[in-house]
């Protein structure tokens, strides 16, 4: 069997589990699975259940791909991409049965530890997405990660120990990963905690994208293009719930089109995207989403296109925004 990457941001939102593997059956998924080894191993034990590998890394999809393709495994997938995004968009409350995260990435720099996968929302997030008696694995070599991962645990309302304590430095059921597998060899000790999801209510700040109509807005004004061009500079707005980056602009060659190159930051999604202004006749300018690079219309989109509108109104105190239907 031929095992395909799939890319998280061009999942549904939220994605149908049962649909996407062609049955239903427990989901369990593992984040950042590395070389693929204990996620070919889960998948195997599991066949009753649907796996998901989740990673950032082209190098590790390429390697767990090909371990999969010698492999007849039909329940499990890999996906390209952030493990937030997965969760917070594609993932329904209470759909997800059990998460691994082996041997995190330990940003052992002080500026870099907010880049840490375990935080306070990150085990909000997972919570909202897994049922009560849900699954959460975590394995860690690195004695700072694990001195972290102790008190996020310890503190969470939304998890319990399945062992008794806060972590086992044993654990020999389980398949070995990659990581394992070389701070065993160097005598590093591990710590494995094994926890379920309880009952307390987890507040679901983590809200579904909507997909959204393509955004358009019409401008009248008597600029023409190019004298938007000229004075446009590069500039960052922080608008509610989104930040957008303006960064350049490009006049068209064959047709009267500025395409704006535009950074969104949502979380838990970042788009570099096209927006596009197209003199539609004369006083007449369409600004809209160009749809280079596949964008989702989020709301953030939406608000990147009145923005870019807006500051076109702007230049000229003739200019004003005639329709749109921007959220
Ligand atoms: C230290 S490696 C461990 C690999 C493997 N789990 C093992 O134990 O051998 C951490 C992995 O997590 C992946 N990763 C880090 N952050 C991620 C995220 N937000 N979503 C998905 N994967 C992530 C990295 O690309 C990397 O492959």
């Amino acid at each position: 069997m031929q095992h395909h990457v799939w890319l998280v941001n061009r999942l549904p939102w939220p994605t149908d589990w049962a649909a996407f593997f062609g049955r239903e059956a427990p989901l369990l998924v593992e984040i950042g699975f590395g070389g693929g080894h204990f996620l070919v191993e889960m998948a195997q034990r599991h066949l009753d259940a649907n796996l998901l590998g989740v990673e950032i890394s082209n190098p590790s999809l390429r390697r767990a791909q090909q371990k999969l393709n010698s492999r007849q495994l039909t329940n499990v997938r890999l996906l390209y991409g952030d493990a937030w995004v997965l969760f917070w968009l594609s993932c329904l409350p209470a759909s997800v049965q059990g998460v691994y995260i082996n041997f995190p990435d330990p940003w052992p720099k002080l500026a870099h530890q907010r880049r840490r996968l375990v935080s306070d929302a990150f085990l909000q997030l997972l919570a909202t997405r897994m049922p009560a008696q849900a699954v959460l694995e975590i394995a860690t070599d690195h004695a700072d990660y694990q001195a972290w991962t102790s008190e996020h645990l310890a503190r969470t309302p939304y998890f319990d120990s399945l062992t008794g304590s806060l972590f086992v430095t044993e654990d020999a059921a389980r398949p070995r990963t990659k990581y394992e597998q070389r701070a065993l060899a160097a005598g590093i000790p591990c710590h494995y905690y094994k926890y379920q999801r309880n009952h307390t209510p987890a507040v679901n700040d983590f809200p579904i994208f909507a997909e959204l109509p393509m955004p358009h807005a019409i401008v009248s004004t008597p600029l023409t293009l190019s004298q938007i061009r000229e004075r446009f500079a590069p500039e960052t707005a922080a608008l509610a719930e989104v930040n957008v980056r303006l960064i350049d602009a490009f006049m068209g060659t064959r047709h009267p089109a500025l395409l704006v190159e535009t950074y969104i930051s949502e979380s838990p999604m970042d788009q570099r995207v096209g927006l596009v202004l197209h003199q539609r006749a004369p006083g007449e300018i369409l600004v809209t989403l160009h749809d280079i690079g596949f964008p989702r219309t989020t709301a953030g989109i939406h608000a990147a296109v009145r923005y870019l509108a807006e500051w076109v109104t702007s230049l000229h105190p003739d200019s004003a925004i005639k329709q749109h239907n921007l959220a």
